[in-house]
């Protein structure tokens, strides 16, 4: 009996001395703990097995150690027979990032059958790694077999409503990779700033890129600071900022919105617009710093009415405008926007109304239908197929789009039964600009989104048949930034529930544990606060609901 006893004490104290130190988030598909550790130091080797497979993550991992714990282990092959952590690239069909991670006394050995799944693996080496600084760091004995769930786990960052400048957006990237998210998606146009350097039109970012003051507190504000502000991004930058996400198996999707969130576009360019005469309208209530006359970059949130007139102008310039786009972002989307597009100034054109008629079009959403139709064609023409809001459903979807269902799931599932690709990021669940906490004391867009409410989310609604259910691609969080005027807020706005993202989109629901969840993000916020990131300290313990 007394035997009896012991081993239950000594099961149950390995148990917790495994979940001390084995709390990984995306929980893998399988975890199982052995005995011992492996000793990682400078003395240890970091070899490959395959020429070029598999190198970029090594390095990264070598960087990684050298930048947050000083070690600086040898990328050498020779006499590799014990204390060597090995990327073994295997000659299968493995599913995309799937891996194996083993972890022994002697060795590390993260197998795939493709880079990806290195990269992931080592991301998961890298949650073992302790969270305080050392030179010898100890690392748990464990095998981890591990693949996602879904193929697409993206986060867009707005880039348009408050410039960030490229140093985070890399950060944002690294962010990215340590949660296994393979998607970035740059939101890079907006009323409030154009961001991309378009040669042919270099007005877009010497006018467009910059506005000359800013609403205090929330819409229509309280004041305005007046000052100048905005920034945008040269193709190099975009050059290497896509470089730099790909060796972090990311592919980066822009945004370039249209017909609406144009004002800054329409600013520097007026002939965009219906009325280009016409100057721009400033919503009631919002104090405007510097000139008002004419076409200018919007000053304060909210949806505006002067969007894209139809004209051959505007499509030659859209075409112009995304053939550079299509040369700086190999990726196989381009994302249209499509949201929130008023109809007011299309309803006014006496040019809109008889385009409607001459294309036999029902009414304005036809037209806008129309509108991304023709766009979607052209891009279709250069090999790439289009992303856009929900509101592209309405009038009629363009033939191969892939919509992103952010009002609720209802626009995801009425484009997964026309069977049409659908990305699910509904705002109740998945916008990380509302307040994590129920007494935010600072500025946010409202509402309330705890992290246990972002961990419940599932993308595959129970409203959709399994056929169905195949055409939602994955899940993304969105981080617009009204209300985040730099970096550290958006740190703060996104951590830790980022994590939840990441763990909803990677792990299969039979793994999903919110407790457990829990137990393991304190591991995760240790390691944010290693890198120095901010992030919401008071996440546990809010309400369900508000
Ligand atoms: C959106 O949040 N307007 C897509």
């Amino acid at each position: 009996m007394k035997r009896c006893y012991l081993l239950i004490i000594s099961a149950l104290f390995f148990r917790f001395a495994i979940s001390q130190s084995v709390q990984i988030i995306p929980e893998p598909e399988s975890v199982t703990a052995k005995q011992g550790n492996f000793i990682l130091s400078s003395k240890t080797k970091i070899v490959t097995n395959v020429p070029g497979k598999g190198t970029k993550t090594a390095v990264y991992f070598i960087n990684y150690l050298s930048r947050f714990y000083n070690i600086s282990p040898d990328r050498n092959k020779a006499g590799f027979h014990n204390n060597f952590i090995l990327f073994r690239y295997e000659n299968n069909k493995d599913t995309l990032g799937s891996y194996t991670l083993n972890v022994s006394k002697d060795s590390i050995i993260i197998s795939s059958g493709n880079e990806e799944g290195l990269f992931y693996g080592m991301q998961t080496l890298i949650q073992l790694l302790p969270t305080t600084v050392s030179p010898t760091l100890q690392i748990p004995t464990v095998f981890v077999k591990d693949a996602p769930r879904l193929a697409y786990r993206g986060m867009m960052l707005d880039c348009g409503r408050h410039f960030m400048p490229v140093d985070f957006v890399k950060k944002y990237i690294d962010y990215l990779a340590l949660h296994k998210f393979n998607i970035f998606h740059w939101h890079l146009t907006e009323d409030q700033g154009w961001r991309i350097e378009i040669k042919k039109y270099p007005l877009l970012t010497q006018k467009g890129a910059w506005r000359n003051g800013t609403i205090i507190g929330h819409h229509p504000g309280t004041g305005n600071d007046c000052e100048k502000t905005g920034g945008f991004y040269t193709q190099d930058e975009i050059k290497d900022v896509v470089k730099y996400a790909s060796d972090r198996y990311i592919t980066i999707i822009p945004e370039i919105e249209m017909p609406g969130h144009s004002s800054a576009a329409i600013a520097a360019y007026p002939q965009l617009s219906c009325f280009p005469n016409q100057d721009t309208k400033i919503l009631s209530g919002v104090k405007w710093c510097g000139d008002s006359t004419g076409k200018q970059v919007q000053q304060s949130w909210g949806v505006y009415p002067d969007i894209y007139a139809p004209t051959d102008y505007t499509f030659k310039f859209i075409e112009n405008v995304l053939d550079e786009v299509i040369k700086l972002f190999p990726s196989k989307y381009i994302h249209i926007g499509g949201d929130e597009a008023p109809k007011d100034y299309w309803k006014k054109s006496d040019y809109c109304q008889q385009l409607i008629k001459n294309l036999g079009l029902k009414d304005e959403e036809g037209l806008q239908s129309y509108f991304v139709q023709r766009i979607e064609k052209y891009l279709n023409g250069k090999g790439r197929q289009i992303i856009g809001w929900d509101e592209i459903l309405e009038g009629g979807l363009a033939p191969n789009a892939t919509i992103m269902s952010w009002r609720g799931e209802e626009g995801g599932i009425a484009a997964a039964q026309q069977h049409h690709n659908v990305i699910m990021t509904p705002g109740g669940w998945l916008y990380l600009d509302h307040s994590q906490i129920k007494n935010e004391d600072s500025l946010t867009i409202g509402g309330y989104l705890p992290i246990k409410r972002v961990y419940e989310y599932d993308p595959y609604s129970s409203k959709l048949t399994k056929e169905e259910t195949k055409y939602i691609s994955g899940l993304q969080a969105n981080v617009w930034t009204e209300y985040m005027a730099d970096p550290a807020k958006v740190e703060y706005m996104i951590f830790p529930r980022m994590a939840a993202v990441a763990e909803i989109g990677w792990t299969q629901i039979k793994n999903k544990n919110y407790d457990d969840f829990k137990i393991r993000l304190q591991n995760e916020i240790a390691r944010y606060k290693l890198w120095g990131n901010n992030y919401c300290k008071s996440w546990d313990n809010q309400p369900d609901t508000e």
